[in-house]
């Protein structure tokens, strides 16, 4: 039996048309969130990432400013501007696109975001406080993929959650997110042994790992879940997430389409923590 779609891009729709409301609702206190994005270097993927998210501001009413850096721009520059944004009580959620030029230390101009500002929620001290079970900025894809599991009802407390990936920005985060909501998890990445017999004794099977159709139907317990992170342009100009669809939604219960899955899900969890910024500055 073919699984049944998980649909980011409706669901990510009705989120957003609820920050809509709430942001509406923050005008008559005479707030209006607003979130600076800033995108070093030239990045094709970066540059459409970045745009969609502007987009979605303008849709809901949140203020947005761009800042384009080039790609040669030293790290000095790039923190200072994060500093002064810091600085400026108009802006409520600061964003750096990544990656980051080869140049630039990434983990240092993270750093630089006041945590309160940190909508991303890649700041050490908001991903500490998400290991110490108490949760402030989460990053956006990792709670993007949350929301998704709850609004289909897929149980989550007891079940197996196999993560394909470590990232900072995904695997690691969700883990812990999965974690706190009582499943038992395990993380595999590139060294982990027999990843395919891992993969298929998970109830839930998140890939976040930017390898193109790793996962196939063979790795896919039958009824699982099945959440595709990742996005991979192909040789042709294609999108293919890392799980190979057709095989795989031949043996899951729920799958995520790639694209319409977790991308506008990550998004809507932007606006959600730009909004969040926005009321608790104020
Ligand atoms: N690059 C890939 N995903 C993300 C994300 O969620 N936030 C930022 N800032 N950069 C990214």
């Amino acid at each position: 039996m073919a699984a049944r779609i998980l649909d980011g891009k409706s669901l990510a729709a009705k989120v957003r048309a609820a920050v809509k409301r709430d942001v509406e609702a923050l005008a008559q206190r005479g707030i209006r969130p607003g979130l600076a994005v800033i995108l070093a270097g030239d990045n094709p993927a970066s540059r459409v990432y970045v745009r969609n998210k502007v987009r979605a501001c303008e849709e809901t009413g949140v203020r947005s400013e761009m800042y384009e850096l080039p790609a040669n721009v030293s790290e000095e520059a790039l923190i200072d501007r994060v500093l002064a944004l810091n600085d400026d009580s108009d802006i409520h959620g600061i964003l750096v696109q990544l990656p980051l030029p080869k140049q630039i230390h990434a983990d240092r101009v993270l750093e630089s975001v006041a945590p309160a500002k940190d909508v991303d929620g890649f700041h050490e001290s908001n991903l500490g406080a998400l290991l110490a079970g108490k949760p402030r900025m989460v990053p956006c894809t990792p709670a993007g993929v949350m929301r998704l599991l709850d609004h289909a009802g897929v149980a989550i407390a007891g079940a197996h959650a196999v993560v394909i990936g470590r990232s900072n920005i995904v695997g690691k985060p969700l883990s812990l997110l999965l974690l706190q909501r009582d499943a038992t998890v395990t993380i595999c990445h590139s060294k982990s042994k027999d990843l395919e017999n891992i993969a298929r004794s998970a109830d839930i099977l998140v890939a976040a790992v930017g390898r193109a159709k790793l996962v196939t139907g063979r790795m896919v317990k039958p009824g699982a879940c099945v959440i595709d992170v990742g996005v991979n342009r192909l040789t042709d100009g294609s999108l293919a997430g890392d799980v190979e669809f057709a095989s795989a939604s031949e043996v899951a219960g729920w799958i995520t389409p790639v694209p319409g899955g977790v991308g506008p899900m990550t998004i809507a969890m932007l606006l959600e923590n730009c909004l969040r910024a926005a009321s608790a500055s104020h």
